[in-house]
């Protein structure tokens, strides 16, 4: 079998020429859907994921706030900024980029975003509601992920959906969102056992370990579906997934690729959600 390619630069470029319609109705409205993103700090990758958000948000018609703050910024300061745009109505979503410096408590920034602002869909009030199958804004990694279930008329229901990492921004929202959709769901992580084991009972298997290449050819079923979310860097310094591409796509149906899979999706979904709470303002 050689996997067919879920290709999301196409999909993402279908979702944001759509999005286009919708910021167009709403600046009829005189409304513009406006998103403050905030990088602490230096971190390389960050950076490079903020530059993107603030280009596909052009594309769109989405005006941007870009703030950066130096690493040795306080938490309090950094919750009293939080506080200006969650009273700013002007503004509709806010996103912290993540991973924060040592003396920020993640947990306390992600709290103190007004939930209806979340574009994330990292509040707990939100995982919350997503974790109730009543979903109001939606973490924008698994989110993307879906859509491509949606796209590609993969079934979902009735599958053995293995997801590989447990983490807040994808194993666990992800794991929420397949079983909402009615599959049986195993998230696994570094403490399991005998990994192997569960990945080769995946129909649709997720990895999500932040591991280059770690997922291999006799990980997987015949036949599974293979999302690699992983985005790392290898020896020579060339971006791969956490799925050793070439060897998986001789067994799986489909595979997204890495470039061009799940990343662009991702921000796709946070250009969709930050959209909806824009309209949700006029409502
Ligand atoms: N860091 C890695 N992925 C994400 C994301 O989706 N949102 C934010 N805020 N930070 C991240």
């Amino acid at each position: 079998m050689v996997a067919k390619l879920l290709d999301g630069k196409e999909l993402s470029k279908e979702i944001r020429n759509k999005l286009e319609q919708r910021v167009k109705i709403l600046k009829e409205k005189g409304i513009i859907p406006k998103l403050v993103v905030i990088l602490v700090g230096e971190d390389e990758a960050s950076k490079v994921y903020v530059r993107n958000k603030h280009r596909a948000a052009e594309k769109v018609g989405i005006k941007t706030i870009d703030i950066k703050f130096p690493k040795n910024i306080t938490e309090k300061e950094l919750l009293l900024h939080i506080k200006k745009y969650n009273e700013d109505n002007s503004v509709h979503g806010i996103l912290v980029q993540l991973p924060l410096p040592k003396q920020i408590s993640e947990e306390k920034i992600t709290c103190a975003i007004e939930p209806e602002k979340d574009v994330d869909g990292f509040h707990p009030v939100n995982i919350g509601h997503l974790f109730m199958n009543n979903p109001h804004s939606l973490p924008c990694t698994p989110h993307g992920i879906m859509q491509f279930f949606e796209k590609y008329k993969l079934p979902i229901a009735g599958k053995n959906v293995v997801i590989v990492g447990r983490s807040n921004i994808v194993g666990r929202p992800m794991a929420a969102m397949m079983l909402n959709n009615d599959a049986t769901v195993t998230v696994t992580h570094s403490k399991t056992k005998n990994l192997s084991e569960f990945t080769r009972q995946a129909d649709i298997l997720i990895a999500a370990v932040g591991r280059a290449s770690f997922i291999k050819k006799e990980d997987v079923k015949p036949g599974a579906v293979v999302i690699d979310v992983g985005m790392n860097r290898n020896g020579e310094g060339k971006l791969v997934g956490d799925v050793e591409q070439k060897g998986v796509a001789e067994v799986a149906s489909y595979l997204t690729p890495v470039p061009g899979g799940v990343g662009p999706m991702t921000i796709a979904m946070l250009m969709e959600q930050t959209v909806k709470f824009a309209e949700r303002s006029v409502q």
